[in-house]
């Protein structure tokens, strides 16, 4: 009996200890094999110009030669916009703040949204959250694919130079997101 009630402590304490065991090491610096993750980008099918895994989850899609589809290139922009003062240019990282492509393949797509939404504080470290910024939140599909094509190496540091045009849903979707 004493056997037993002492190790169910046990494993309540470490249990208790695996969350701050978790915060110290960010998904930033863990590196990514994109053959380990291919599945979970691969375009199944395409609305209009938007990409999506077989989850329904938004993806990106490169073509051979290059062209970027314009939720990429869209992504590209908006994150030197708003994310890469503290994140670094094309989502590398800096002395600051987390290398956040890497983040984006390990997180997945929900986590990583919550996060930008809500932010996070972890000591003086903070990102701030941008739930009530249009300027983030309409485009944060955009600026997720972007990174993720960065963190699975399937597109290069810089601006995409090929893009597909920009469609008439994503035109209407902008319009109606940005009032
Ligand atoms: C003012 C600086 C700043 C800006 C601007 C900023 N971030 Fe952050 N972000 C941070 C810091 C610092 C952290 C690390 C927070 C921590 O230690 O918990 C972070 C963490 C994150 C994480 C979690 C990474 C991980 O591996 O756990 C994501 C995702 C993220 N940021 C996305 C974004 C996106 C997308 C944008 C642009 C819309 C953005 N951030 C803009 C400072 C910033």
């Amino acid at each position: 009996m004493m056997l037993t009630a002492s190790r169910t402590l046990l494993s309540a304490a470490a249990c208790a200890l695996l969350p701050v065991m978790g915060l110290a090491q960010s998904w930033s610096d863990q590196p990514v094999d994109p053959a380990k993750h291919q599945g979970e980008f691969d375009a199944a099918y395409d609305d209009d110009g938007i990409y999506y895994n077989a989850d329904d989850i938004v993806t990106y899609n490169v073509q051979d030669d290059g062209t970027v589809d314009w939720p990429t290139f869209s992504g590209f922009r908006r994150y030197h916009a708003e994310c890469h003062v503290c994140h670094g240019p094309d989502g590398e990282g800096s002395t600051y703040a987390p290398k956040i492509k890497n983040s984006a393949v390990h997180m997945g797509y929900y986590e990583f949204y919550d996060v930008v939404v809500n932010g996070r504080k972890n000591g003086n470290s903070v990102m701030p959250h941008f739930g009530d910024n249009p300027n983030v939140m309409c485009y944060l599909n955009d600026i997720y694919v972007y990174l993720a094509a960065r963190g699975m190496e399937a597109v290069p540091r810089g601006r995409p130079g090929k893009k597909e045009p920009k469609s008439d849903l994503v035109r209407e979707m902008e319009d109606a997101c940005m009032g």
